[in-house]
């Protein structure tokens, strides 16, 4: 059974979150979870401070109790001061991070990750919106395919150096 469980950087869980890996030919492709649970803490952190509605949420993932990712929700505001790109002009869904340990890789569960966390975008927990958008860096195939064997899109743009993806929700 895979479950998305909350998890933040205050956690005891996460020096287990912080302990997974990718493969070194990933490292350019996504930050470490511990940089990862650090800038959500941060981000919400200021969200709060301003009263800003933009947020971000991220889960430990599980497989029969071991965990073995992470995926992070945010909601975004287009005119928000908390660091997020305004890839839309109304708040949107963006999935900030998801990442599977090396051990765990090329099993269908990223995939699985990704169809847990878009149940959760498509019941707009955290706002209304009508569009969700990710993105990675361009040679990153792994991602690239996970995305598109959901059904996102290309967007064409590249933003921050890296491809975004889009799907209506
Ligand atoms: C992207 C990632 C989450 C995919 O997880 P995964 O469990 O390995 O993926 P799955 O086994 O569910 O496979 C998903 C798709 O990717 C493809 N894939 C998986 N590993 C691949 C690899 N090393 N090279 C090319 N394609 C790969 C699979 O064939 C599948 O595509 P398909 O449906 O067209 O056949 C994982 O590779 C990862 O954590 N990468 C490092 C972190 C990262 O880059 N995150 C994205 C940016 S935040």
């Amino acid at each position: 059974m895979i479950e998305l469980k909350p998890i933040s950087i205050l956690d005891e869980e996460m020096v287990e979150c912080m302990h997974l890996s990718v493969t070194e030919e990933q490292y350019d492709f996504v930050a470490p979870n511990s940089v990862s649970l650090a800038e959500a803490y941060d981000i919400n952190k200021k969200a709060a401070e301003n009263s800003e509605g933009s947020r971000v949420n991220p889960y430990a993932v599980y497989k029969n109790g071991e965990m073995f990712g992470l995926v992070m929700i945010a909601y975004v505001y287009p005119d928000n001061n908390v660091g997020f790109e305004a890839y839309y002009d109304e708040p949107y869904y963006y999935l900030m991070r998801i990442f599977v340990d090396k051990e765990f890789q090329g099993k269908g569960l990223g995939k699985e990750v990704l169809r847990l966390a878009m149940e959760k975008v498509k019941s707009k927990y955290l706002g209304d919106a009508n569009w969700c958008f990710s993105s990675y860096v361009p040679e990153n195939t792994a991602s690239k395919r996970t995305f598109a064997s959901y059904g996102f899109a290309e967007d064409g743009r590249v933003i921050d150096e890296e491809s975004v993806c889009k799907i209506g929700i």
